[in-house]
């Protein structure tokens, strides 16, 4: 079994066993994907898998500028452009669903849409804007009873949408400090209610949206995000670290993967066991790889699919520099967030002839 070897996931075939990992390049004007996103995510369909950019289920989820939704009938439509694209290419494509929560400018919704968190603490930091540059994180409304409710009803609307829209399954955000990981937090989640306090009440929502997305549209084609041990977008660490994440994956058993991101904390390891034992199906990992350390964690049985960010951006034809060992081009950092097509589709793919770097082993 190689990176290079097929792999059964829920109801679909992938190729390989690289993942595309999700990455927001903010090109989705006025939250609608486009055909420069079509032409993008086709240019990479070669990934076994590929995981779309953070995509809100609802005008309160969003929190970045020109980021994509999957809540409106235009919305279905540009995505399905992109779906219909890398089928064609022989690819498949899940669309992870992220609701932003606290992390987030007023400036960037929509006329009508709230700034919501588990509490009313904002997180420490700025968030570029179109409007006026970089500004301080917005304070955001404690969510009421009824709006948890509500993000439960837009998470299954989203879930049904993606179906419509031609995509294998929907990936939970349950990582890097957005909504469901700010509920995990209880320096973040201060609530008193069933959502709050113990750790099965702050587990509580995305357990939750998961049962509810698995209901809609099928547990094989739901997976969850985690990040144990996150600081990104102020978020505290907190003593009941790896007893919360064994808890979740406990609850999530019946779903297609976890998607686990890497963090060099002391307690990250032992926390991914927890998660690995309790889980029991497809784990994703993520985090720093090269196709030699992604060959070594395979082979090890430490997970069944490794996920390639950054490498991708540049490298839209990553698995063949992977498997032919060719090297690969520099991403143009300054283009990373857009606007246009400048440093997102115009990535060439490797010259046929160039010397191999190195071999890839097994
Ligand atoms: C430009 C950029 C945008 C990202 N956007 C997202 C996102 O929308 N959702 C998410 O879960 N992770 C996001 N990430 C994190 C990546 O999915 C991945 O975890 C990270 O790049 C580490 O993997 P790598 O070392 O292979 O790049 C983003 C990363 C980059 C570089």
């Amino acid at each position: 079994m190689t990176l290079f070897s097929s792999y059964k996931l829920g109801r679909i075939t992938l190729a390989n066993r690289i993942v595309m990992a999700p990455m927001s390049r903010s090109r989705a004007r006025g939250g609608t994907p486009n055909a420069l996103m079509r032409d993008y995510y086709q240019q990479r369909a070669e990934a076994g898998l590929i995981i779309t950019e953070g995509t809100s289920p609802s005008p309160n989820g969003l929190g970045f500028p020109r980021e994509a939704g999957i809540y409106s009938r235009e919305q279905v439509d540009g995505w399905r452009q992109v779906t219909d694209a890398v089928h064609e290419a022989g690819g498949h494509i899940f669309v992870q669903v992220m609701h932003c929560g606290r992390v987030g400018h007023v400036l960037n919704l929509p006329p009508g849409a709230r700034l919501l968190g588990p509490s009313a603490v904002p997180a420490k930091g700025e968030m570029f804007t179109d409007a006026q540059g970089k500004q301080p994180i917005s304070t955001p409304e404690e969510m009421t009873a009824s709006d948890v409710a509500q993000v439960r009803r837009e998470f299954i609307q989203a879930a049904r949408n993606a179906i419509d829209a031609g995509f294998d399954g929907i990936e939970l955000h349950g990582a890097n400090g957005f909504l469901f990981e700010q509920f995990f937090n209880p320096h973040v989640n201060r609530r008193t209610d069933g959502y709050g306090g113990g750790l099965e009440h702050r587990a509580r929502l995305i357990v939750e949206v998961a049962r509810d997305c698995a209901e809609a549209i099928g547990a094989d084609r739901v997976g969850v995000r985690l990040s144990p041990c996150n600081t990104h977008v102020d978020m505290p660490l907190h003593d009941d670290i790896p007893e919360l994440y064994a808890h979740v994956a406990g609850q999530l058993r019946g779903l297609v993967y976890v998607h686990l991101v890497g963090n060099s904390h002391e307690a990250w390891t032992g926390t991914a066991a927890r998660i690995r034992g309790a889980f029991e199906g497809t784990l994703i990992t993520n985090r720093g790889f090269t196709p030699e350390s992604a060959q070594s964690v395979l082979a090890a049985g430490q997970a069944e699919l490794v996920a390639f960010g950054s490498p991708f951006i540049a490298n839209p034809d990553f698995v063949t520099r992977a498997r032919e060992g060719l090297p690969l081009a520099q991403t143009r950092m300054e283009l990373l967030h857009g606007p246009g097509a400048e440093g997102y589709t115009d990535y060439p793919r490797a010259t046929r002839g160039e010397p191999a770097r190195r071999e890839v082993p097994g």
